[in-house]
């Protein structure tokens, strides 16, 4: 009783280094975060279970590294994946502006159903704000894609961030 699971969705995240990937993913499968977080090197994954409409939903999200020389295999990263997560850090425009290229990665990589929601971390950083939520706003509309900010450091909508994309999976 209770451990049932009905379905197991992967999740990736990507996205420049140093954007919050990893903390997004401590703060989502573990509630927990760290200000001295190491770059990933290679992939890793956490996994949690929710319940989504009436079912049990086995989360696992994938992590990898922003840096390219840490990165792993493009492919095998990307089999399978129904959702993903695109980060930026608000306070860093370059990594707004390297989006398109995340975004072509994914879209050649990955299902062509991928559900993608583009996350702008760190929103707890506001006085250091370098990209505008207008301007996100309108690329994700552009590119057909869910849009929140968050803050791991704050936990400020991770949760709905990762349910708003297994939601619309389902
Ligand atoms: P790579 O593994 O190199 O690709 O980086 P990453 O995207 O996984 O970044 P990581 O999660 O390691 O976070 C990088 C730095 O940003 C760390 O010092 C984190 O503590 C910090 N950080 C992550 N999320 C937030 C946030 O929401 N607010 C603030 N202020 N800092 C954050
Ligand atoms: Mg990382």
């Amino acid at each position: 009783m209770g451990d049932k699971i009905d379905y197991v969705f992967k999740v990736v995240l990507i996205g420049d280094s140093a954007v919050g990937k990893s903390q997004i993913l401590a703060r989502f499968a573990r509630n927990e975060f760290s200000l001295d977080s190491k770059a990933t090197i290679g992939v890793e994954f956490q996994t949690r279970t929710l319940i989504i409409q009436h079912k049990s939903v086995k989360a696992q999200i994938w992590d990898t590294a922003g840096q390219e020389r840490y990165r792993a295999v493009t492919s095998a990263y990307y089999r399978g994946a129904v959702g993903a997560l695109l980060v930026y850090d608000i306070t860093k425009r370059q990594s707004f502006d390297h989006i398109p290229r995340w975004l072509e990665e994914l879209r050649s990589h990955a299902d062509r159903n991928i559900v993608i929601m583009l996350v702008g971390n760190k929103t707890d950083l506001e006085d250091q704000r370098a990209v505008k939520t207008e301007d996100a706003k309108e690329f994700a509309q552009k590119e057909n894609l869910f849009f929140l900010e968050t803050s791991a450091l704050e936990a400020t909508n991770v949760e709905n961030a990762f349910q708003t994309v297994l939601t619309e999976i389902f």
